[in-house]
């Protein structure tokens, strides 16, 4: 209803549905709230108004029940106005396993788009109708946030670590993308767009032909594939190749477990971890192993290291030396 009154833009995620659902109930309490409360102030200064300069005013005494009530009525529509907004929340925050992953780092003023297939684009984002895509944001140097209105999600890009969001488009079409974090002088500048495509379409466009401008052939390697051969020229492979005697953990498999470190802690291999340990190398080393890996700080842009970080995903598990906890869930 709002939305055809053109006060909420065009609701085109699965989320939009329950975001407006919550969004229309505060609404509908604040207006009744404000609503009862003006009329009370207006009805009692004339009903209980100084009709003469020698009236005294009867004292007033307190009421358990009248206090009872507007104690307790508002805590349970707060508690409901909570335990609401948690569902949504967490759905918000829990992308479906089955999940399209898509990489995109900000910049001044940006956004960079890095699809696993290996197609890139700047300021847009084509993605299929209904399937879940999740998102893996970053910045290259300020705050920035991925903001689509249409699909009710907004998430902030971090310099130095990862965040994400995730959707599922449920109508074909093209819809705003905002940078939603004042981020310098062409904030408002940093706009994009998104494309929901047919999954037909979208697999066409992936394979970067049919008719679509920037298909080149140096888009369409994968992340993975980039990946190794980023791992290959800067020489990872020259301790991480999984033999007994290297000097680095082996990698296969490890994504998703469990490491002992050298302080005795446990860490879970994620995303964040592996992008620390590329970065600052030193910062938490897997036991049994020295600290002699250098830094790649200022040697790898953030696309590149999300390129290593998907091949060392997509590594199964073939030599296992790392000292690994059992793969949890
Ligand atoms: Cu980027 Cu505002």
């Amino acid at each position: 209803m709002l939305q055809r009154l053109g006060i909420l833009p065009v609701a085109a995620s699965t989320h939009a549905g329950s975001v407006d659902a919550l969004y229309f109930f505060l609404l509908a309490v604040s207006a009744f709230f404000a609503l009862l409360i003006a009329s009370l102030i207006i009805v009692f200064s004339i009903r209980y108004r100084r009709r003469a300069d020698s009236e005294t005013p009867t004292p007033v005494k307190g009421s358990l029940a009248l206090e009872l009530a507007w104690t307790i009525i508002p805590f349970c529509i707060s508690m409901a106005i909570f335990v609401w907004g948690a569902r949504v929340f967490v759905s918000l925050r829990t992308p479906p396993k089955n999940a399209i992953d898509v990489f995109v780092v900000g910049r001044q003023w940006m956004w960079k788009v890095q699809h696993l297939e290996g197609r890139r684009e700047i300021n847009e984002l084509h993605v299929p109708v209904g399937q879940p895509v999740k998102l893996t944001l970053t910045s290259e140097d300020v705050i920035h946030s991925f903001y689509i209105p249409a699909f009710r999600i907004k998430q902030d890009a971090i310099p130095g670590r990862y965040t994400d969001e995730w959707f599922e488009a449920t109508t074909p079409g093209t819809y705003h993308l905002f940078c939603a974090e004042y981020c310098g002088t062409w904030h408002s500048h940093m706009l994009g767009r998104i494309v929901v495509m047919e999954p037909a379409d979208y697999q066409a466009w992936l394979s970067g032909g049919a008719g679509t401008a920037a298909g080149s052939a140096a888009g369409t390697v994968s992340v993975a594939a980039s990946g190794e051969a980023l791992f290959d020229r800067l020489g990872c492979v020259t301790c991480h190749r999984g033999e007994s005697g290297d000097l680095g953990p082996a990698l296969g498999g490890v994504f998703g477990t469990k490491v002992r470190l050298q302080s005795g802690e446990t860490v879970e291999v994620d995303d964040g971890y592996l992008r620390e340990s590329i970065l600052n190398p030193q910062a938490k080393i897997v036991a049994g192993f020295q600290p002699v890996m250098p830094t790649f700080k200022g040697q790898v842009s953030e696309e590149e290291l999300l390129q290593l970080i998907t091949y060392i995903k997509s590594l199964r598990s073939s030599a296992g030396k790392m000292d690994t906890a059992h793969r949890e869930s």
